[in-house]
């Protein structure tokens, strides 16, 4: 352990901590754009910068490892200037676009424009011009509201594994981009969007939806498996808009595509809402009621196995089961009806 002072109050961190962590053990704020506490730091946006002592120059908090007795200041004219300004030059090539943007009111660069009360902007002059692609149903990206944070490349490395986007280009011209500039073809899982810090990255069926105005948030359950992932329902009206993923659940808000944007059938109206049968051969299927519908299959279950004998029947049982629902499934066919024959979705 090592014992450090931060803005004069003094903790003890484990040795590896960054400055940012140590921070944020004592409940000091440091304005951020490119950390995210479940990637690995990256130090491009220069936000959260600190003053240590005995430094000539302010250093990133997010990369600085804590030292013994070192002495931190994350407050100061200086500091306030240096982060202003850098606010300002992100936003001198930044579209003038927060009325019709889907990022605004969770924003970062939004709300630091608010909080550092830049209205006019001094470095005004050229903008870039990003050629936007979007020929997948699932990812909309406005490469002219990037920030360069590296967020959206680090996840889709450091968590999904995919590598399906990264750098290209260099200073003014530089960009996030696919490789050779082809079409995002990736697994869709939409944690780039979940980690963008504007409005650069967005799900393709939220446009034009409501964003915060008239919204719920519901917290629940993914229902597509039994990892069970924690997901927060956007819902207006009788609608759910948007799913998304609180980052300290145990999924640490990252989802698949079925989780993430597979979520129209809670509203389709071909949806069944209660168990069907089909009580003559050629018969159409009728609504019946669940005692129904399991009586139903208990009585064929056992005609069948009366005449044909157990090995007659087969269980398939499916991946939005748990482990334990999936245990009891495999008795049931084991132990009660007395066959082998049962098997899984998810089975390749
Ligand atoms: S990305 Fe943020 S700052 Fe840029 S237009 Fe959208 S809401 Fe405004
Ligand atoms: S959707 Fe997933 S796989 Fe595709 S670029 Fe984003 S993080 Fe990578
Ligand atoms: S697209 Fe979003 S997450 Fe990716 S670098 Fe740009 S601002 Fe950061
Ligand atoms: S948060 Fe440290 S450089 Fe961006």
């Amino acid at each position: 352990m090592i014992n450090l002072t931060i803005d004069g109050k003094s903790i003890e961190v484990a040795e590896g901590t960054t400055v940012l962590e140590a921070a944020k053990q004592l409940g000091i704020k440091i304005p951020t754009l490119c950390h995210d506490d479940r990637l690995k730091p990256f130090g491009a946006c220069r936000l959260c910068i600190v003053e240590i002592a005995g430094m000539p120059k302010p250093v990133t908090s997010c990369t600085t490892p804590a030292t013994a007795g070192m002495s931190v200041q994350t407050q100061s004219a200086r500091l306030y200037r240096l982060r202003k300004t850098t606010v300002e030059l992100l936003l001198s090539d930044h579209p003038n676009d927060c009325m019709t943007c889907i990022g605004t009111g969770e924003c970062v660069l939004q709300e630091l424009a608010y909080q550092y009360g830049i209205r006019e902007n001094r470095f005004a002059g050229a903008m870039r011009e990003h050629k936007r692609v979007d020929h997948n149903p699932f990812i909309t990206r406005d490469q002219n509201k990037c920030v360069m944070c590296g967020l959206c490349v680090r996840v889709c490395d450091e968590v999904q594994g995919i590598g399906a986007i990264g750098y290209a280009e260099r200073g003014f011209e530089a960009k996030v981009i696919p490789p050779f500039g082809h079409d995002l073809d990736c697994v869709f899982c939409g944690q780039c969007i979940s980690v963008c810090p504007t409005g650069a990255l967005s799900g393709s069926i939220w446009s034009g939806k409501p964003r915060m105005e008239g919204v719920k948030f519901t917290d629940t359950t993914c229902t597509y498996c039994g990892c069970g992932c924690n997901i927060t329902l956007r819902s207006h009206g009788d609608q759910v808009i948007r799913v998304e993923s609180k980052s300290d659940n145990h999924n640490r808000g990252w989802l698949c595509v079925k989780g993430r944007f597979g979520f129209d059938f809670i509203n389709s109206t071909d949806r069944l809402t209660t168990p069907l049968i089909r009580r003559e051969k050629g018969g159409h299927f009728e609504k019946a009621t669940w005692d129904e519908a399991l009586d139903h299959i208990a009585k064929k279950f056992n005609e069948i196995k009366e005449k044909n004998g157990p090995d007659a029947l087969a269980g398939l049982s499916s991946a939005r089961c748990t482990n334990e629902e999936n245990y009891l499934f495999q008795k049931l066919f084991r132990a009660g009806i007395g066959t082998n024959n049962v098997d899984h979705c998810a089975r390749y």
